[in-house]
């Protein structure tokens, strides 16, 4: 039915504004200012609430990018797209497997020392998620290309 392509669409570009834009604005605008404003006992605690509120909605992300995703290619294109969607899929796996590192190791673990008051494992855990996130953010602005620019570069391609 032609407005389920919409409709899927629509939830995927919410799915994609949550992550990238979460991830954005938490590494290039607030991590650099909680470093240059507070010191470790203050800004452990903060990025720790911060993470506890946009790690569920990431989740979220994950399932409306996967479940819409799927559902144009497999139910509503059976399957046949062109290569920038294998592509997407390829990037949005290995960034799933990174935030779901993520949330079961480093972050667990930051949890603990923040808790324990342990602020340089807690900050080498932090240190460690940063960089993973920073991973995933370029991951997924080129995923994000590719979805954005794919179909009509899979187009200009395949007509030489
Ligand atoms: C981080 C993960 C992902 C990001 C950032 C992303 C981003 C995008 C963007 C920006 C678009 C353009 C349409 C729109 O504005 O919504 C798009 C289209 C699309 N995405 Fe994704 N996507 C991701 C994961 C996936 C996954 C897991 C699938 C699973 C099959 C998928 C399948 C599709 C399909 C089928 C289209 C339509 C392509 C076309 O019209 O040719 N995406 N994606």
């Amino acid at each position: 039915m032609t407005y389920q392509w919409p409709v899927a669409l629509a939830l995927h570009q919410l799915g994609t504004l949550i992550w990238i834009g979460g991830m954005l604005f938490a590494h290039l605008v607030l991590r650099p200012a909680a470093n240059a404003r507070l010191a470790p006992p203050e800004r452990l605690p903060l990025m720790l609430a911060v993470f506890d509120r946009f790690f569920p909605l990431v989740w979220v992300a994950i399932v409306l990018l996967w479940g819409s995703g799927l559902w144009v290619f497999l139910a509503l294109a059976g399957a046949k797209m062109g290569w920038h969607v294998h592509a997407m899929m390829g990037l949005a796996a290995l960034m799933t497997v990174i935030f779901s590192f993520i949330w079961f190791v480093p972050y667990r673990v930051l949890g603990r020392a923040v808790a324990q008051a342990d602020w340089p494992a807690a900050g080498a855990r932090l240190a460690l998620i940063r960089r993973l996130i920073a991973t995933n953010l370029t991951l997924g602005l080129v995923t994000a290309l590719f979805g954005a620019a794919g179909p009509t570069l899979s187009a200009a391609l395949s007509q030489g």
